[in-house]
């Protein structure tokens, strides 16, 4: 059946306003002014009142298939918002699997403990244990046994940190100013383990194995400036046994040193100094024939042939046993090899400072 051309227009005009909501909710207006009580189709059926039966049957037909037409396009114009609702929902609520996820932050090691890690390997190549001890130290085991008896002038080389109380066994305690303490601790130690092993009381030459340790850790002095802090860590060594001479320790501080900066032209000097637990004593320099330092000698370590007295108190026969000792530090050592110039930093926990170091 042909539409007359006014209700055509009525089809079209409401296809044109429902095309025209953007939202369900003016959907809903568009549809009350055709299809509302007041709408316009409803406003048609009204007028057919004056109406023969004749006219109003056809006529009737006619707004019938109008308002089918209004419907129809009015579901199809809610159907469209209703996708284009649910795509932008899905849109929104998209996942991109190619964004970063989440990420836990990795910590990792202090450029101190790499070098430590460094040393430990190096020596443990060597053949050297790793001893570890108290960082309160008596008063015997920091100065007295190291041969450098109270009221020695020596003991002002290091500005100690004392505990003004004294400890259990009567002696003064305090905050270790060197891993030299170490020496005497590892070695007794060993000679005890050795001892209840079964072996004699008197130790012959050649029934003992050697004594082959490197002992890092936590120091104290009173002691702060760019340099100087007053906690920082020391590394000992120490390698005892019949035949061990100043000789050894020029080669195997040498190669340490070598592959602890991996350059095969680095040259070392040692220089006489004094401690009272080596005899004679050196001062160990360092010189890079490469890169921003070459040239000038740099100081790293303390080292000597361990003095008699102080194998005494290690439980052994000075005639039988010798070697040599040295303690360097490791802070120092990480400030050379990472070209760092303030020994602070490495304790003010900067992490703009410290994630440099991450591998
Ligand atoms: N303990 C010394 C210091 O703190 C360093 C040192 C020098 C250690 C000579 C040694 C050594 O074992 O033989 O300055």
């Amino acid at each position: 059946m042909m539409l007359p051309d006014a209700l055509n227009e009525l089809v079209g005009s409401a296809t044109a306003s429902f095309e025209q909501a953007m939202t369900p909710a003016d959907l809903e207006n568009a549809k009350a002014q055709f299809l509302g009580k007041s709408g316009r189709v409803t406003e048609l059926m009204k007028g057919m009142a004056a109406l023969s039966v004749e006219e109003k049957k056809s006529r009737g037909a006619a707004i019938n298939l109008a308002k089918q037409a209004i419907e129809t396009s009015l579901n199809a114009r809610r159907q469209a918002l209703a996708n284009a609702e649910l795509e932008s929902q899905l849109k929104a609520e998209a996942l991109d699997v190619s964004l970063p996820g989440l990420q836990r932050l990795q910590g990792g090691l202090h450029p101190v403990s790499l070098t430590l890690e460094r040393i430990e390997a190096i020596f443990g190549s060597m053949g050297f244990d790793v001893a570890d001890g108290p960082e309160i130290e008596s008063d015997w085991f920091s100065f007295t046994a190291l041969n450098n008896p109270p009221d020695h002038p020596a003991r002002s080389m290091q500005d100690t940190f004392y505990i003004d109380t004294k400890g259990e066994d009567g002696i003064y305690y305090n905050l270790r100013p060197h891993t030299s303490p170490m020496q005497i601790r590892h070695a007794r130690a060993h000679v005890r383990k050795y001892r209840q092993d079964g072996g004699s009381d008197t130790l012959y030459a050649g029934e003992m194995p050697e004594i082959r340790v490197i002992a890092p850790g936590r120091t104290y002095r009173v002691d702060s400036d760019a340099t100087h802090s007053p906690m920082f860590h020391q590394c000992e060594g120490l390698w005892l046994g019949e035949n061990v001479s100043f000789k050894d320790l020029k080669y195997v501080f040498t190669d340490f040193c070598r592959r602890f900066f991996e350059s095969d032209d680095l040259v070392l000097r040692f220089r006489p100094s004094f401690f009272p637990f080596t005899e004679p004593s050196a001062e160990i320099d360092i010189q890079f024939q490469q890169g921003p330092l070459a040239g000038r000698w740099l100081e790293v370590a303390g080292s000597g042939q361990v003095h008699p007295n102080v194998v005494r108190n290690m439980g052994l026969d000075p005639e039988k046993y010798i070697g040599f000792a040295f303690g360097m530090g490791p802070d120092r050592l990480t400030m050379l090899r990472y070209g760092v110039n303030d020994l602070r930093l490495f304790f003010d926990g900067d992490i703009r400072f410290l994630s440099q170091f991450q591998s």
